[in-house]
């Protein structure tokens, strides 16, 4: 397998995204899956996406804490590009019976509790999505930060046991919004009021000038290294 994918990067090397979501669709045909969080760069993959009329089902996690603003954006997504995207709940009885244990904001009592929480509401709703997937697509990007400086445009998951794609990989800040402005893309609302990084409610505020884009996520957190776990750390 490594072996293919090190031909696969070589291949796809500077290639434009829309090439490298082409072939996967047609490659990976009804084994192929997309996260959306609707951010700015999921939202620019499913243009590209409805663009293309790539057969790649898109689906998001809603953890129960997100913003209203990003299931506004959820509705105005379906309806601009004409597709449903499939929500993945966490398990109500496994939360329910966590916030009995811990309390409804537990996220902020300790790291164990934060990871406790991402691991009910996110890694497990992800691995229901992923399930019978040969490939998963993300809109992950290198320069978000130093924990995602070694991922590959093109890399096995030893997790999910499937091959993770992420053709924006290389796109910069700059490259990724002059693409949203020029085709009209819609964004989330919050983008305007200084959040570059949403994730949940509890865990996500604006950041200042100068702020690393990944600062207002587990803001509380000190370390630099700070993941929920859909994308483990690799050095
Ligand atoms: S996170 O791990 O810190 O939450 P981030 O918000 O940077 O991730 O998003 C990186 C990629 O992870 C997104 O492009 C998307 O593919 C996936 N992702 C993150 N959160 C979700 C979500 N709630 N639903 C679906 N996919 C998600
Ligand atoms: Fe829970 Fe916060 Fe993780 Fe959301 S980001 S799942 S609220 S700990």
């Amino acid at each position: 397998m490594n072996e293919k994918i090190d031909q696969l990067n070589r291949r796809f090397a500077g290639a434009a995204p829309s090439e490298i979501l082409s072939w996967s669709a047609t490659e990976y045909s009804g084994k192929i899956t997309f996260s959306s969080s609707l951010g700015a760069e999921d939202q620019a993959i499913t243009h590209i996406l409805a663009m293309n009329n790539l057969d790649i089902p898109v689906f998001t996690l809603d953890t129960g804490r997100i913003f209203q603003e990003t299931f506004d954006l959820l509705h105005v997504t379906e309806e601009k590009y004409r597709i449903r995207i499939a929500v993945y709940f966490p398990d109500a009885s496994r939360v329910e019976k966590m916030v009995g244990q811990n309390g409804i904001n537990l996220f902020y009592d300790s790291v164990e509790n934060r990871k406790l929480c991402c691991q009910i509401r996110k890694i497990e709703p992800l691995k229901r999505a992923l399930h019978g997937m040969s490939v998963w697509v993300t809109g992950l990007r290198r320069e978000q930060s130093v924990t995602r400086k070694g991922t590959g445009l093109i890399e096995w998951d030893p997790v999910h046991r499937l091959i993770k794609v992420n053709p924006l990989l290389n796109w910069t800040h700059d490259v990724l919004w002059e693409y949203i402005r020029k085709n009209n893309i819609p964004v989330n609302e919050l983008h305007r009021k200084g959040y570059p990084s949403i994730g949940c409610i509890p865990c996500t505020r604006a950041i200042g000038p100068g702020e690393d884009t990944r600062a207002g996520r587990w803001w509380w957190e000190l370390s630099q290294l700070k993941e929920c776990g859909l994308h483990p750390y690799k050095k």
